[in-house]
């Protein structure tokens, strides 16, 4: 019998040097794609996929992300008074029942799987999954949905993937494939950040990871390895070593890499079109944009 996937790990811990100055201030993950902060975009994936515990890995300077998640009474009260339900139900999807949401401080920015290493005592012995809020994919099916479907048929660990240009593989955690069965691949090795030239595919982990607790336990004695960093990806990787399964998942989406400037403003374009309210204004201002300066050479 497979295990129900109930808890998440929202690793936040990160400083956003890349988004200086704006997160000299504010976290990152509260970086708005047109009007919802990244992390609410992973909240709401993770809920489409049943997960009932949200555990955040925080650091030093993130508390406006407490403070997001909090009820807001008064705001609340006022657009209540004011008749404007629209506003009232909005902000009613960000509030998060008393208890679901637990955070916990990564003390030093020791890797991504030290951060995850940092919430083994809220997961305890169950799989889990990981969302990295910089990775924002938008999907009909939301990814981490489709991947635990996918988990009910597999167990084991799995990871989203995706195909990259060989020359960006050196940026991800890669996949060695043992077998590709499409959606579904079986992975015989993971190596985080390749050598240039060195990687043994070109299909990449995104941000979306179901994992067993046996992770959690091989993170106990992981030590610095890409970038001298504790990797999730090498823990991962130890599973395949004590032949245990790990999968990749070809997810149905487009990712965007909202850790970077050219991503984000890649997300906020189509996310902006995807909204019915600004579609035509937008879309117009585009065209202007892009199309008729280049009539005019
Ligand atoms: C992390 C993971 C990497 C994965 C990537 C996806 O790297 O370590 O394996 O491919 O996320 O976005 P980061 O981007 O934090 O360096």
């Amino acid at each position: 019998m497979k295990r129900r996937v109930t808890k998440a790990i929202f690793p936040v811990a990160g400083l956003g040097t890349r988004f200086l100055p704006a997160t000299k201030s504010i976290p990152k993950e509260i970086m708005t794609l047109v009007d919802r902060p990244l992390i609410q975009y992973a909240i709401d994936e993770a809920r489409a996929a049943g997960i009932k515990e949200f555990i955040f890995v925080t650091s030093r300077g993130k508390g406006a992300l407490e403070d997001y998640f909090d009820h807001a009474p008064e705001l609340e009260a006022s657009l209540r008074k004011k008749g404007k339900d629209d506003l009232l139900n909005i902000l009613k999807s960000t509030n998060m029942e008393s208890g679901a949401i637990a955070y916990i401080r990564q003390h030093r920015a020791l890797g991504l799987g030290h951060a995850v290493w940092c919430a083994r005592r809220l997961i305890a012995n169950e799989p889990f999954a990981v969302i990295l809020p910089d990775d924002v994919i938008a999907a009909e099916k939301p990814c981490l949905q489709q991947m635990v479907e996918a988990y009910q048929e597999t167990g084991g660990c799995m990871v989203a993937a995706m195909e990259v240009p060989p020359q960006a593989a050196s940026a991800y955690g890669v996949l060695d494939i043992k077998e590709d069965m499409g959606s579904m691949v079986s992975i015989k090795g993971m190596v985080e950040k390749p050598e240039p030239g060195t990687a043994p595919s070109n299909l990449a982990v995104i941000g979306r990871y179901i994992l067993t607790p046996k992770v959690l336990q091989n993170l106990n004695r992981i030590r610095g390895g890409a970038g001298g960093e504790i990797q999730l990806t090498d823990a991962i990787a130890e599973e395949i070593r004590n032949e245990r399964d790990v999968f990749g998942f070809r997810f149905r989406g487009e990712r965007f890499d909202c850790g970077s400037k050219a991503g984000f403003l890649q997300a906020t374009v189509a996310f902006g079109l995807a909204r019915d309210e600004l579609r035509e204004e937008f879309s117009q201002y585009l065209r202007e944009m892009v199309i008729l300066p280049d009539a005019a050479q």
